[in-house]
């Protein structure tokens, strides 16, 4: 054979065999084909994003969000189909998109559970299914994807464990399954995948203890375990990956003492999250090594002792320390304090709820300019507030209450004009509320209760267009009310002017107050006739107010709840007020630690054992309701039983926001208490004032043997109107705004046989009562909302009461 035979004979082969394979190219992508418009089947499609995948466009390399692969023509190596507002499930056929190396699916309303199939995905590098709504467990067969770089499946609703053989994804650098409701614990066989950089698991419902086996991973930048109900210790080598730039396990039931070298090798460390834990032990001084650090979150914790001077020269963004038992007694104590003046990027320094005590150190004043939020609130801190804090002039948030601070409140505070919140309440601050305090014109939140001040309240406060409540009480204010305040446009949360010695006749403008929740004038030396605009429509009103109705002695009540309906709401960070929680009454004498407890005192601290003792074991013979306010006369202590880790979150931030949610009906909170019983377990109390009179519920539903009278529809009215009144206030009102707040209770109100006159009322007022019974965290649309319950609950009763006014 010639070589020009040779030749021809090659090219003929070759030629062949290239029409041989294309064919079969053309049949896998005619494959690829049918899987994508099967996948289109399943999906939902408001926007006609996919409306190129169709059979009359044969090429699938042009659909849109379609790439092929350069090495193998026709073949889909790339999906992606993020936030193109798709719903639907995602079919099996996905699997059969074989040469796929990036599917991405996030951000779209996808759900149903994720296909199996996808352990076909052989090639896969990239998966992200992020943000959507997938249910079911992570399919084992993922970890057959043995390519995967990166691994999404956070923000969605995945049960089950977290499986252990993504261990075997040895490629894996980013896993991020935040999120979701898993449970189990943390396989240690993550511990394998050395080359991973992000581990984000945060916000599931994982128990048991970290994996040592994750201090293996030399490569970890990111770690984020947190807000889970993860125990034992923190594993200490994992403070030695000086690879780390982010450190979250906050909101876990961690224990146990931080290393002593913690933060020596932790050079490139951004963000620290430890808070709501249950750490111990001193803050050790080698954290000061972790220079780079930005968030410091140390909060909620049981960490002790002094703060050491290293940790002042460390300049992050943030200090939050607060909800500890960290002391200072002196100015080396506080060294830190001082030595934080000299960071130029501080924005924020939390330390309430500590021990520290001794003088306030001037130094306060000389904070770098872009501080925003300063609070050293309920401490025992003495001395005086320094002039110059007027120099911080980006500070948005400055709260001092409870503490021992005297003098008076300096004027250059007025220069603060970005301030939100500023709360020096609970001290002995006299002298004159300064008239320049008008400048404050942003603020949303002021109270200067409890106090020493004296002299007249500043016309000029009328000038503060933003404050939705305003707490002078408890001081020793003369003069008359300025009706400036009355003025107020935003003012609908509180007034209260309660025990000062404020004179002459309440200015008839008080009417302008037409959407205030609780005004308080009561205990001052006012004379005159209370005005007659105040009428029915002001029924919210409290203190010397007359409120009409058999209810006007019995307006506080306890919101017992059904532990059935409220159960399961995981996103409900708050203390669970109505599932179930048991009453305690204490007498002052029953509190063997003096004062601790006494109503004088905002936020006392009290521990499980003196409430155990003052509570005699928390005997079933102190189990009391509620009912009338008493001043002074005893406190009653609600104590939770929790299983729901979801509900356990954060209870003392959260006890915080309560503390400041005031309305007629709801009783005030004096403290909260978290801890652990004698047993080890999880101890959370409320501490608020006594109600005699029993609770609400025991005159809804009177025990066999108790002469309560029975309550006539009137007086179930007044008590369905207080109790929408309260929730709407809690829904729509309270700053902050608890809007999550289950909305329940009406339930207990059914209209009952014995008043039964006009029918047609009665069904209307049971069509209302039902829109109670709703325990969702958002009102199901077609029910009403709490504010169009309460309104027509007012109507309704004005409807009925009206014949006998
Ligand atoms: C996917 O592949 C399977 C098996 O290879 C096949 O039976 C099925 O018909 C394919 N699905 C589609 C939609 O092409
Ligand atoms: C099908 O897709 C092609 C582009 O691939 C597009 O031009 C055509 O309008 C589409 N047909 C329909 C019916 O949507
Ligand atoms: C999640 O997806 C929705 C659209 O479904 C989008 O509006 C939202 O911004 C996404 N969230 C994140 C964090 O990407
Ligand atoms: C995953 O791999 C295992 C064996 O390694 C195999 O038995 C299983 O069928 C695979 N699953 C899928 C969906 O490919
Ligand atoms: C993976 O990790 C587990 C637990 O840490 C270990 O028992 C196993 O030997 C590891 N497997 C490989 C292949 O390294
Ligand atoms: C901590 O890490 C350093 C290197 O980064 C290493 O030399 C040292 O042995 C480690 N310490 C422990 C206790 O493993
Ligand atoms: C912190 O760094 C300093 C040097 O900057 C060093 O002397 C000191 O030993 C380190 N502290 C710890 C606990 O590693
Ligand atoms: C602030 O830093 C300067 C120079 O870096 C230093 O001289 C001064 O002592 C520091 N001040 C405080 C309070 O640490
Ligand atoms: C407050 O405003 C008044 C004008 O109402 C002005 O004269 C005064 O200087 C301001 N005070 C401060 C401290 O800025
Ligand atoms: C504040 O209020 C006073 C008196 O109510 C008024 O004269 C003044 O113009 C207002 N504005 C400022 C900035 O003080
Ligand atoms: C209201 O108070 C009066 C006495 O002040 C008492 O007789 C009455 O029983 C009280 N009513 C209720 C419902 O508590
Ligand atoms: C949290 O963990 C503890 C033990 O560590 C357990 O007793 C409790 O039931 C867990 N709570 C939830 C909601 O998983």
């Amino acid at each position: 054979m010639s070589t020009l035979h040779v030749l021809v004979l090659v090219l003929l082969l070759h030629s062949m065999c290239s029409h041989a394979s294309s064919s079969l190219e053309q049949q896998v992508a005619d494959g690829d084909r049918r899987a994508l418009l099967a996948i289109k089947l399943e999906l939902s499609d408001p926007m006609g994003w996919l409306s190129s995948w169709n059979r009359t466009s044969s090429d699938v390399c042009q659909w849109a969000g379609v790439t092929c692969s350069r090495q193998h023509p026709g073949r889909v190596a790339s999906l992606d189909l993020s936030s193109r507002q798709l719903s639907g499930i995602v079919s099996p056929a996905i699997g059969n998109l074989t040469f796929l190396r990036k599917l991405n699916l996030e951000s779209n309303m996808l759900a149903g559970e994720v296909p199996l199939t996808v352990g076909r995905l052989r090639r896969l590098r990239f998966l992200s299914l992020f943000n959507n709504s997938f249910r079911g467990e992570i399919p084992r067969e993922i970890c057959n994807c043995s390519n995967l770089v990166r691994l999404s499946l956070g923000v969605n609703q995945m049960e089950g464990e977290i499986p252990a053989g993504l261990g075997l994804l040895s490629q894996l650098h980013i896993l991020y399954i935040h999120y979701n409701n898993l449970v189990g614990s943390i396989p240690p066989s993550l511990g394998n995948l050395t080359l991973l950089e992000t581990l984000d698991v945060l916000e599931n419902r994982l128990v048991g203890s970290i994996p040592a086996s994750l201090s293996h991973l030399d490569h970890l930048r990111s770690f984020e375990v947190g807000r889970n109900n993860l125990s034992g210790t923190i594993p200490p080598l994992l403070f030695n990956k000086s690879s780390l730039q982010y450190f979250g396990v906050a909101s876990n039931k961690l224990h146990g003492s931080l290393p002593a070298d913690a933060g020596a090798n932790l050079p490139t460390l951004r963000k620290f999250f430890l808070g709501n834990n249950r750490l111990s032990g001193t803050i050790p001084s080698s954290l000061g090594n972790a220079t780079m650090v930005q968030v410091l979150g140390l909060a909620q914790n049981r960490f002790q002792g002094r703060v050491a001077p290293e940790i002042g020269k460390l300049c992050p963004f943030e200090v939050q320390m607060g909800v500890n038992q960290l002391q200072a007694e002196d100015e080396q104590g506080w060294e830190f304090f001082t030595l934080f003046t000299n960071c130029t990027r501080l924005q924020l320094i939390d330390l309430p709820l500590n021990r520290l005590g001794g003088v306030l150190p001037t130094s306060i004043a000389n904070f770098s300019t872009q501080i925003q939020w300063l609070s050293i609130a309920a401490n025992g801190i003495s001395g005086v507030v320094p002039s110059g804090l007027g120099n911080l002039v980006n500070l948005s948030n400055l709260d001092m209450t409870e503490n021992n601070l005297h003098g008076v409140i300096p004027e250059d505070i007025a220069k603060l004009t970005s301030l939100q919140v500023l709360l020096v309440g609970d001290n002995q601050l006299s002298g004159n509320i300064p008239s320049s305090f008008g400048n404050l014109t942003q603020l949303q939140m002021f109270s200067l209760s409890n106090n020493r001040l004296d002299g007249p309240i500043p016309r000029s406060l009328g000038n503060l267009t933003n404050l939705p409540n305003l707490d002078l009480s408890s001081n020793l204010l003369t003069g008359f009310i300025p009706t400036e305040i009355f003025g107020l446009p935003l003012l609908t949360d509180y007034l209260l002017l309660s025990d000062n010695y404020l004179s002459g006749a309440i200015p008839p403008q008080v009417g302008s107050l037409k959407h205030i929740q609780t005004l308080n004038l009561s205990k001052n030396n006012f004379s005159g006739e209370i005005p007659t605009i105040i009428d029915l429509s002001f029924n919210n009103l409290d203190g010397e107010v007359p409120s009409y109705g058999v209810f006007a002695n019995m307006t506080g009540f306890s919101m017992v709840g059904n532990d059935g309906l409220c159960g399961g709401i995981r996103e409900l960070e708050l203390p669970p007020w109505l599932c179930f929680p048991l009453l305690w009454k204490i007498t002052p004498e029953k509190m063997k630690t003096d004062n601790r407890i006494g109503l004088t005192d905002k936020y006392p601290r009290v521990s499980y054992l003196e409430l155990f003792e003052a509570t005699d074991g928390f005997t079933p013979a102190n189990l009391v309701g509620a009912g009338k306010y008493v001043r002074n006369a005893a406190v009653a202590v609600k104590v939770f039983t929790l299983q729901q880790s979801g509900s356990s979150k954060s209870f003392l931030a959260e006890c915080g926001a309560l503390r400041r949610v005031k309305h007629r009906n709801l009783i005030n909170i004096i403290t909260c208490c978290s801890s652990v019983d004698t047993r080890g377990n999880d101890f959370q109390a409320l501490v608020f004032e006594f109600m005699p009179n029993y609770s609400l519920d025991r005159w809804l539903h009177p025990r066999t043997d108790e002469q309560l009278h029975k309550l006539n529809l009137i007086q179930l009215l007044n008590i369905a109107v207080d109790v929408a009144d309260a929730i709407d206030y809690l829904h729509n009102n309270s700053r902050p705004s608890l809007t999550e707040i289950v909305d329940t209770v009406l339930l207990e109100v059914q209209p009952c046989e014995n008043a039964a006159k006009d029918d047609k009322i009665l069904a209307c007022l049971a069509s209302v009562v039902r829109v109670g019974i709703s325990c969702s965290k958002q009102i199901p649309s077609e029910r009403m909302s709490m504010k169009d319950a309460a309104i027509e609950l007012h109507r309704i009763r004005y409807v009925v009461m009206e014949p006998s006014i």
